[in-house]
């Protein structure tokens, strides 16, 4: 197949794991007989230094003329301060808002060889394989909001409509029929009108998935849940903010932020696709960062925008089999191991790619 793939590395390591995970998608290209054109556009903190604007229109043009955009990362000391007018996270808000991207999926799995050495218990990590269903483009991120006025106040608002609920929990939905067929729907119902709003249309959601077993769960004893028993959840669907905490708290489980994938997809196959660490400026340019959520978002890409299933599962065996040879980048390393270079890392997955064929 043919398809055009726009490339947003962005800043601190987004460029250096976008290297890797692109080479893998030329590797998968080349593999299978596609053909993938890649175009590759200023995105974050270096569109505000090139151009004044974290999205530029340039950028704009190509993401809209492709099947696909794999980006990197945002941000950095250089653009942090919270009260600037201009900031590299608005890009984000920005590109999710003009594609409608409005469900977030982030897949959490433990993987065994790495549980020894996680923060948790290995007995608790094990089995634990779910799959975070976000809001993407409603809640406190979008709704009103007033910053200036007198500058002793200030609000923001979760506003939720019934469509924008039932849309993000019918994917959620349909992704746990595709699974273990069960799901959780996290709000604060006992506090906030937004959440009721949300619990009562996912109750009504949950009638058209007779198959599906639909529960819901207070959010802040959900956070102590997913530590305690992690293993029970399949599908979780939350509003965007809460998404957003309670996926860096999933991270622990996965032995490192720098694991994680994700996919912002709307109605449709295009998406943006994404690992969920950000720019990490405390690593960047050491070439140490671990690749590892930016390849598997790039196996989501093929898997949801381009249909390509065998491949993107192939991409998938070939982490965990680069894992399961002793890979490891110094995130997920053992205390004082020797550890791979993101470039060294990414070799490895390639190895294990080749040889799956
Ligand atoms: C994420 C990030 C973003 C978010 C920030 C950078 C705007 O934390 O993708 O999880 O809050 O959505
Ligand atoms: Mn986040």
């Amino acid at each position: 197949m043919q398809a055009t793939i726009t490339v947003l590395p962005g800043d601190g390591i987004g460029v250096e794991v976008m290297a890797i995970a692109v080479a893998l998608l030329k590797d998968v290209a080349a593999l299978g007989g596609h053909t993938f054109t890649f175009q590759e556009a200023l995105f974050g903190g270096c569109a505000i230094d090139a151009a004044g604007d974290p999205f530029p229109s340039e950028t704009r043009q190509l993401c809209e003329n492709c099947h696909a955009i794999l980006l990197g990362a945002v941000g950095g000391p250089k653009w942090s301060d919270p009260s600037a007018e201009v900031r590299p996270e608005q890009g984000l808000l920005r590109l999710r808002q003009h594609f409608g991207l409005f469900a977030n999926l982030r897949p959490v799995r433990a993987y065994p060889m790495l549980a020894r050495h996680a923060p948790l218990r290995a007995e608790l990590l094990e089995g634990v394989d779910m799959l975070f269903v976000r809001e993407l483009t409603g809640g406190a991120y979008f709704g009103p909001r007033q910053e200036q006025g007198d500058g002793d106040s200030a609000y923001d608002t979760i506003l939720y409509t019934v469509p924008e609920v039932q849309r993000v929990a019918r994917v959620a939905f349909r992704a746990a029929q595709g699974r273990r067929k069960h799901l959780t729907s996290v709000d604060k119902a006992n506090v906030l009108a937004s959440s009721r709003l949300w619990r009562r249309t996912v109750e009504q959601v949950a009638a058209e998935f007779p198959d599906v077993r639909a529960d819901h769960a207070l959010v802040d004893s959900f956070a102590m849940q997913l530590i305690r028993t992690p293993a029970r959840f399949d599908v979780i669907v939350t509003e965007n903010m809460f998404g957003d905490i309670l996926t860096d708290e999933a991270a622990i489980l996965a032995g490192s932020l720098g694991m994680l994938p994700s996919a912002s997809l709307g109605e449709g196959t295009f998406g943006v696709y994404e690992p969920i660490h950000g720019s990490a400026p405390d690593i960047a340019g050491k070439g140490i960062a671990n690749p590892t959520g930016a390849i598997l978002s790039a196996a989501l890409l093929l898997r949801h925008s381009l249909g390509l299933h065998q491949e993107a599962a192939a991409l998938e065996l070939a982490v965990q089999r680069a894992l399961e040879a002793g890979a490891r980048t110094a995130d997920i390393a053992e205390p004082d191991a020797p550890a791979l270079s993101s470039a060294e890392f990414g070799e490895r997955v390639r190895a294990a790619l080749r040889q799956l064929g």
